[in-house]
């Protein structure tokens, strides 16, 4: 009984923690393979809402074992805060987490590269980063010399290694102008520090591949929790302005060692709006007061950093691409009850580059940003839908957007959600959905 995946199809934050929380009793695994504490994955319990960085959103299911595997890179103080956080609201994530002994650890030097690069503008803008020092770290696991796993914690020689890498790390901080930052920099500190985060994570660490292979052939189901979004995907989405990890459906592999063949299901989880954060080209994006209309209603600020987000129109050509790309065969329509508040709707269904009628989403950052969207209008339902349970309930223009954005991305709309608690989550057939994963 193999794996099936949730996957963000825009530029992250698009709701998959919510979807992870509400599958995983269905799993026995839920697997966080990629990003690290620039992820906020939010899950509503109740009248409880916790806001997850690195933990995999199954944690408050005691039956469910939650992996942390090789692909992620882990701030640890960040983790721990995390963890303490669970415990002192009555979760005991020690019970059901463990931590891939070759994910990479974001060291301090990692967040001050991040704060010196993030001043530098690329291509025409700054990328704006969490600043919780994910490229440096990626960086520094493909560039091997100075990366530090967790494995490496629980080394004697640890201490030693720290030392030459906070030497090095120094001179290249004072090299790229960062004198000062280098000064922050200790190898004593960093030693005493790692002490501490081996101690206390040291249990957590383990052979999660393994354990995964395990679990796959006593015919376990696993579900896999992307982190960020398709478009935010190093190698395919809208480089440079994107994360250093393979965020659409073609990381999940790589990241948790689960070879492609156990894949048998990928849930693409896309807001009914677009929404970004950070700098990069968003050919829909409204900086007018829809956006702003768009943003309070669907309380879009940043999980982790708490940015606005930008705001915009649905862009089909995105998402007809990242779905393609990921492997889609079912759509989470997120956030619906966010555009009952409007008389009219716009959908993006290709853009106009210079002159030309384009439907399919360019490479370059310099095309996105000359693109302007070519937009299908269609009425709004101008209604509450927090209360539908069934889509029968739902008025029937926002049956037409759903029909249209299901057509529009070439995939079936399986699930749509019209708020953030569990209760408000509507499936087409679920069992079948969750079936299809056998
Ligand atoms: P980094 O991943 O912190 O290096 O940031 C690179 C870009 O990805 C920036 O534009 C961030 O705002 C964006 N980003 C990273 N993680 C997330 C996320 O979880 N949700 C939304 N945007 C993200």
């Amino acid at each position: 009984m193999p794996a099936a995946c949730v996957i963000g199809l825009q530029w992250g934050d698009e709701a998959k923690g919510k979807l992870v929380d509400l599958l995983a009793p269905e799993h026995d695994c839920v697997v966080r393979y990629q990003g690290g504490a620039n992820a906020g994955h939010t899950v509503v319990s109740g009248d409880q809402v916790y806001k997850l960085h690195h933990v995999p959103s199954g944690i408050l299911h005691p039956s469910v074992m939650n992996l942390i595997t090789p692909g992620v890179v882990i701030e640890p103080s960040t983790l721990l805060k995390e963890l303490t956080g669970l415990e002192a609201r009555g979760v005991n994530p020690r019970k059901n987490l463990q931590i891939s002994e070759r994910a990479h650890l974001v060291m301090p030097w990692h967040l001050l590269e991040d704060q010196l690069l993030n001043g530098l503008v690329v291509q025409g803008e700054n990328i704006g980063t969490t600043l919780r020092g994910i490229g440096p770290c990626y960086r520094d696991k493909v560039g091997r010399t100075f990366a530090v796993r967790m494995t490496d914690l629980l080394q004697d020689d640890l201490p030693a290694r720290l030392g030459t890498i906070v030497a090095a790390k120094q001179t290249m901080l004072a090299g790229m102008g960062g004198k000062e930052l280098a000064d922050q920099l200790s190898s004593d500190k960093v030693i005493e520090l790692a002490a501490g985060w081996a101690e206390q994570l040291g249990p957590l660490v383990g052979d999660t591949t393994n354990y995964l292979l395990d679990q796959l052939d006593a015919g376990k189901r696993l579900l896999m929790e992307g982190a960020q979004g398709s478009l935010l995907d190093i190698d395919h989405g809208t480089y440079p302005f994107v994360t250093s990890s393979n965020a659409s459906g073609v990381g999940i592999s790589g990241g948790s060692g689960v070879p492609a063949k156990w894949i048998k299901r990928v849930i693409g989880v896309t807001k009914a709006y677009s929404t970004r954060v950070g700098g990069g080209p968003f050919p829909t994006e409204l900086t007018c007061e829809t956006g702003q209309k768009i943003r309070e209603i669907g309380r879009e600020y940043g999980t982790t950093t708490g940015r606005p987000r930008r705001c915009g129109w649905f862009d089909a050509v995105a998402v007809r691409y990242t779905a393609r790309l990921s492997g889609v065969d079912a759509i989470s329509l997120m956030m619906m009850d966010v555009l009952g508040h409007f008389e009219k709707l716009h959908v993006c269904v290709a853009y106009d580059i210079d002159g030309q009628r384009v439907d399919r989403f360019p490479c370059s950052a310099s095309a996105l940003r000359r693109a302007k969207p070519i937009y299908e209008t269609m009425e709004g339902w101008k209604a509450d839908v927090t209360g539908a349970r069934h889509l029968g309930e739902l008025p029937s223009q926002a049956l037409r957007y759903i029909e249209r954005i299901s057509q529009l991305i070439g995939v079936p709309v399986k699930i749509v959600s019209v708020g953030p608690d569990r209760r408000q989550t509507i499936f087409a057939d679920k069992d079948k959905l969750l079936s299809l994963v056998d």
